[in-house]
Parts: structure tokens; C-alpha cells; sequence
């Protein structure tokens, strides 16, 4: 059995990758300063999943607290979820962004590296990619040029990771450039519910489908896609949890690597399509009206998924339809309490 430390654990992504490690018999620890979750997120995925999980609740940059996560346990490797990660945010905050997002990660690789621990899964972004590339970002295209700080800090992040590992030959690291991920567990105890009014697509529609929001603003409508509306590639979080899984598998059998990889479907599903898929999936209408662009938005881009198939044997197995009851049953569940 294998014990994997979840920087960020109690957060969206890192909640559900911690139920799937454990449902592949790994165990997990978890440190987090709760500056956008809850412990309750843990908490749920200890009852769901019958665990015990250890948290420590505390910020990444904190290296005493570090070195007694790594006293106290033996831990195998790192999934470093914890960062801010607010696009128009981090364009109002630079200093604060880089500056948690850049200093938690040169603290977690020197304490990793003084505590002998050598393999790390890193939560990337597809928006490392430069926006003039094709729309099918494949893995060795050219990165940078990046629209804010946030999506910089991740380009930034990336490079300090391959120079780590080129400088500290027993360091190996796996990059995941996640697409857009939604959803939530199908229990419906862990999911997306951000604070205030949402930015991003489906945690909006998941808000006016409750009625908290009366209706869905469509960012264009008069792109050159297949209906108008902007094309993105939703992956469903619990499909992006076991890419973790997966990532963790091949570093326990991999020594020395250093590799990026996409993680999406690999599909391009527009505004339009997710909208009639959530009606469909819930069996509602969902009130919605056409808007001008939103700034920055790109027309369309989607994963090449074929490294992630080839190296990590990592494929997605939930259909949009799931994505979208899934989160729809999360946000119910959500509001109730
Ligand atoms: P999230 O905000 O739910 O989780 C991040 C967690 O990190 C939070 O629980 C937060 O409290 C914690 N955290 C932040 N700074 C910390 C610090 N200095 N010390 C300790 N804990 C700290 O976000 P998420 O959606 O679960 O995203 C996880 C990671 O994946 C992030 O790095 C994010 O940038 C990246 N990512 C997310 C998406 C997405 O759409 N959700 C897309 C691409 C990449
Ligand atoms: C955004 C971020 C990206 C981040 C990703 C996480 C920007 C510019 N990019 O990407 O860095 O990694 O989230 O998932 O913010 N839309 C509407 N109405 C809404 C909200 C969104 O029509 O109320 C449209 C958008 O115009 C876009 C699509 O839905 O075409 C998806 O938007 P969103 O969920 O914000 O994700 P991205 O823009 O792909």
C-alpha cells in the first residue's frame, strides 16, 4: 500500500482524487489552508470511503509544518492541487497569486527533496498553451503568451518543475495539463460550489438550474463553431481524479521522468451542446439568453488525448450526460444544507 500527501486535498479536484486513490487501496494525507474549501469536503470522503484521513490544516509555504507531515508520515509521493486559481481574480491580485502559488511549490520541492520524497503530480492547466496554437493542443506545442497571472503562474511553475528535475536527477514529475473539468461524485457529497456569483460555465448553469441564478448568459453566439458558441473540452472530475490515480502508477514505476500530459476527452463540446445536455440529462429547461463575448475567450480548443491513452493508459469513461447529472445532483444536495 502506497501513501500519497494531497497538497490542496480538501479542495474541488483534490477531494475527489483523494476518493479515488483510496478506492485503488492507497492511502492519503492532506494539507490545506482552507482558503477555498472546507474540512467538511475530507470529512465526507472519510465517511464515504469508510477511511480515516489524516489533514493538516495549515499553508504550504509553512516549512515546519512540512517537515512534520513528512516526520510523521511515510509518504510515497505528492500531489501538489494547492494554488488560487481565480482567472480575472489573479489579473486584480498578481502579487498574491504568484506569490502563494509560485513559493508554495519551491517550498514543497525542497522539503520534498530534504525528506526523500521524490515523485510529484502536478495540477497544470490547458491554459499554459499559447492561444495562437491549433485548437487540438497536443503536448510539444509552443506554451506562454499567457492571457493572466494566473495562467503565467502554472507556465512558471512548470519550468521550475523540469529545472528541478533536470538539476535533481532523483526528482520525477508528471505535469497534468487538465481541460475544463466538471462535475462531481455521483454520491453528491463532494463538488463545485464556489463562493459568490461563478465565472466558469458549469458551475453557473448548476446555479440556475437550483433557481439561485435566473438564467444562463451565453458569451457569443456568432463564432465560426459548429453552432456559434465557444467549443471546450469538459472532462468529468471523477474521469480527471483517476488520471491522478494513473499519473501516481506510472511514477512508482518510472524513475526520472519529467513529462507533460494532457488530461481531457479529447471531444470538443460547445456552449449550445452542454446547455441541451444538462436539459436532457435532468429532464428541466434551463432559462438561458444570448450575450456578447466575454473578453480573452477563446473559439475553440480541446485536448489530443493520445499521450495521456499511450504512457498512463488513461482514457475518460463518463459521457457529458453524466457530467451534467452529476453536478446537478451535487448542487441540489448543496443547497439543501
Ligand atoms: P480548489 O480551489 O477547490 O482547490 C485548491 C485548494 O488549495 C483549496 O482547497 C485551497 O484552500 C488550497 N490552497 C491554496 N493555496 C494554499 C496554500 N498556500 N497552502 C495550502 N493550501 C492552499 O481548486 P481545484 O479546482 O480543486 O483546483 C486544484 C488545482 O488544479 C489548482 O492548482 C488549480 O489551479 C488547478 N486547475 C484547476 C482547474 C479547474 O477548472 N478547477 C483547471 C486547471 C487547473
Ligand atoms: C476558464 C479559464 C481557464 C481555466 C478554466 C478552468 C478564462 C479565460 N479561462 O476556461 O484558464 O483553466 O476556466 O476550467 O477564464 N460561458 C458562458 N457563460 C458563462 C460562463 C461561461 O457562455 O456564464 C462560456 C465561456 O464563454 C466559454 C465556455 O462557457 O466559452 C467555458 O467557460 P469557462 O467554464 O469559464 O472555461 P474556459 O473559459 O474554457
Amino acid at each position: 500500500m502506497s501513501r500519497v500527501l494531497l497538497t490542496g486535498g480538501t479542495g474541488y479536484i483534490g477531494s475527489h482524487t483523494a476518493v479515488s486513490l483510496l478506492e485503488n487501496g492507497h492511502d492519503v494525507v492532506v494539507i490545506d489552508n482552507l482558503v477555498n474549501s472546507r474540512e467538511d469536503s475530507i470529512r465526507a470522503v472519510e465517511k464515504l470511503m469508510n477511511a480515516k484521513i489524516p489533514l493538516y490544516i495549515g499553508d504550504l509555504r509553512d516549512e515546519e509544518l512540512l517537515e512534520r507531515i513528512f516526520r510523521e508520515n511515510e509518504i510515497d509521493a505528492v500531489i501538489h492541487f494547492a494554488g488560487l486559481k481565480a482567472v480575472s481574480e489573479s489579473v486584480y491580485k498578481p502579487l498574491e497569486y504568484y506569490q502563494n502559488n509560485l513559493d508554495s511549490t519551491l517550498v514543497l520541492i525542497r522539503e520534498m527533496l530534504k525528506n526523500g520524497v521524490t515523485r510529484l503530480v502536478f495540477s497544470s492547466s490547458a491554459t499554459v498553451y499559447d492561444p495562437a496554437n491549433d485548437p487540438e493542443r497536443v503536448e510539444g506545442m509552443p506554451t506562454g503568451n499567457c492571457t493572466c497571472p494566473y495562467g503565467w503562474s502554472k507556465f512558471m511553475i512548470e519550468q521550475i518543475i523540469r529545472d528541478c528535475c533536470h538539476a535533481y536527477p532523483q526528482l520525477s514529475a508528471i505535469m497534468l495539463r487538465y481541460f475544463n473539468p466538471v462535475g462531481a461524485h455521483p454520491s453528491g457529497v463532494i463538488g463545485e460550489n464556489p463562493q459568490g456569483i461563478p465565472n466558469n460555465l458549469m458551475p453557473y448553469i448548476q446555479q440556475v438550474a437550483v433557481g439561485k441564478l435566473d438564467h444562463l448568459n451565453i458569451f457569443g453566439n456568432d463564432y465560426e463553431t459548429k453552432d456559434g458558441t465557444c467549443v471546450r473540452d469538459y472532462i468529468h472530475v471523477c474521469d480527471l481524479a483517476d488520471a491522478h490515480v494513473k499519473a501516481f502508477d506510472y511514477l512508482l514505476k518510472n524513475d526520472s521522468c519529467c513529462l507533460e500530459i494532457n488530461i481531457g476527452s479529447g471531444h470538443g463540446v460547445s456552449v449550445m451542446e452542454l446547455v441541451t445536455a444538462f436539459e436532457k440529462a435532468n429532464d428541466m429547461k434551463l432559462p438561458y439568453q444570448f450575450a456578447p463575448r466575454r473578453a480573452g475567450d477563446l473559439p475553440i480548443f480541446f485536448a489530443n488525448a493520445d499521450r495521456a491513452r499511450e504512457l498512463l493508459g488513461f482514457e475518460t469513461h463518463r459521457s457529458v450526460e453524466d457530467m451534467c447529472r452529476d453536478a446537478f445532483n451535487y448542487q441540489q444536495k448543496a443547497q439543501k444544507q
